[in-house]
């Protein structure tokens, strides 16, 4: 038994140098599963079944909390989430990059409890029962390598303050958030994803999102604005409104986002009457989401539009003027998929010259 355990021992070594290196040489690009287990190297997933879990915690009890689990194959990622815990393990491994912490009970981040750790990357604290009056504004401040924060499905009331600098995806949906404090996020010149749906959020003024110059995609449904916020940066190219009572939209609702490309705003009691006819006929739109609203009409889209879902209205009459502005050999829509179904009108009331306006079509739901 002792030659066979130190034969493991021997292993364990060779193997955790081997992937110390593969870890500093290769970022894992952000997808936070057992990569490894995945990707193969079979002698590591050989000896992890082998392996037995209270032994290798005993025998690095530096490296590992007892409340969590640490891939040997992984020596960077810790995984403690779903445990019930009520705090952030004390001793955290100073190695540690990708700490798990979803689903347990924490409500509060102090600055003592990440002193040591420097190289944090991803920070996944979802669905806990974090509050912004109990997070120490120094807790994440000093994570200069910090890239992700999760934070969805907790208590928080605002934003984070002094969120690091490096931080590329910051996930806040499903809390409380009420207000955006001015300057919150001036520093994020690097944030591309920013989710902040399922709050309370009813405006945008001008410096709530300064800062955010590399923004790819805001996701603001299941908020409670009323009309699309004016104050976005332009260079969103994805914007997620749908699940908030809009009462219209302007001909200028969209006009500074010009690299605004999927847009959705289902489910937002939109009518007709209150939109600008205008309102979609911006060329970088590729994709647009109208369903579950109640409008009569088909409002005028670019030619280049590629995915249209207007389910779930009541468009009794349909126009091809809405597509194409004229109908000729090298002027048509580029429309894809095209969705009508569930509105008041039927395949038959299509005009006689719609194929030759959507002639690249590939679906209609009708
Ligand atoms: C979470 O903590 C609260 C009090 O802080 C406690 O009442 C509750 O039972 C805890 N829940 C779990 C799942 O541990
Ligand atoms: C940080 O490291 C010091 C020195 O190793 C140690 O005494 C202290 O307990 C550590 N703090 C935490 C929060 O892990
Ligand atoms: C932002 O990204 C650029 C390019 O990847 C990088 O050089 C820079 O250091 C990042 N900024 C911060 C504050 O991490
Ligand atoms: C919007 O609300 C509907 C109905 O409650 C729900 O089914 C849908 O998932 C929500 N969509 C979004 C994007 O929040
Ligand atoms: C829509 O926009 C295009 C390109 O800017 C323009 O040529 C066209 O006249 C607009 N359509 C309508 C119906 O005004
Ligand atoms: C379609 O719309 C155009 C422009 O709004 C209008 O001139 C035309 O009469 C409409 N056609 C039908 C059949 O309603």
């Amino acid at each position: 038994m002792a030659v066979l355990c130190c034969a493991v021992l021997v292993l364990v070594c060779v193997l955790h140098s081997a992937s110390d290196t593969v870890v500093s040489d290769m970022d894992y690009g952000g997808v936070p599963l057992w990569i490894n287990r995945i990707l193969g190297e079979p002698s590591v997933m050989s000896l992890q079944g082998r392996m037995d879990q209270a032994w290798f915690q005993t025998s690095n009890p530096q490296a590992c909390p007892q409340q969590c689990e640490c891939p040997i194959q992984w020596p960077t990622a810790l995984y403690c989430d779903n445990r019930g815990l009520a705090e952030l393990p004390d001793s955290l491994p100073d190695t540690v990059q990708y700490l798990f912490l979803q689903g347990n009970n924490i409500s509060s981040l102090s600055s003592s409890v990440l002193s040591n750790v420097t190289g944090m990357h991803w920070l996944i604290l979802d669905r806990n029962q974090l509050q912004s009056d109990k997070l120490d504004p120094a807790a994440l401040q000093k994570q200069t390598q910090l890239s992700h924060f999760f934070a969805n499905h907790n208590h928080l009331s605002s934003v984070p303050r002094a969120l690091p600098a490096g931080l590329k995806q910051l996930r806040l949906a499903h809390n409380q958030i009420s207000s955006i404090s001015s300057g919150a996020f001036q520093n994020l010149h690097n944030l591309t994803l920013l989710l902040l749906q399922g709050n309370k959020l009813q405006t945008i003024t001008d410096g709530d999102l300064k800062g955010l110059v590399s923004l790819n995609l805001l996701d603001l449904s299941g908020n409670l604005f009323s009309t699309i916020p004016v104050h976005l940066p332009p260079s969103i190219q994805q914007l997620y409104l749908s699940n908030n009572s809009l009462s219209g939209l302007d001909e200028d609702s969209f006009v500074k986002l010009l690299n605004l490309k999927y847009l959705r705003l289902s489910h937002c009691g939109l009518q007709s009457r209150s939109i600008h006819p205008q309102v979609f006929n911006f060329s970088s739109l590729v994709e647009l989401d109208l369903s579950y609203n109640k409008l009569t009409t088909i409002p005028t889209v670019p030619t280049t539009l590629q995915y249209l879902y207007m389910e779930a209205n009541e468009i009794q009459e349909f126009n091809v003027t809405s597509f194409c502005r004229e109908v000729g050999p090298m002027s048509y829509s580029t429309m894809k998929i095209l969705r009508l179904d569930g509105n008041k009108m039927s395949y038959h009331q299509l005009p006689p010259n719609w194929v030759f306006c959507l002639r690249v079509l590939e679906s209609i739901y009708i």
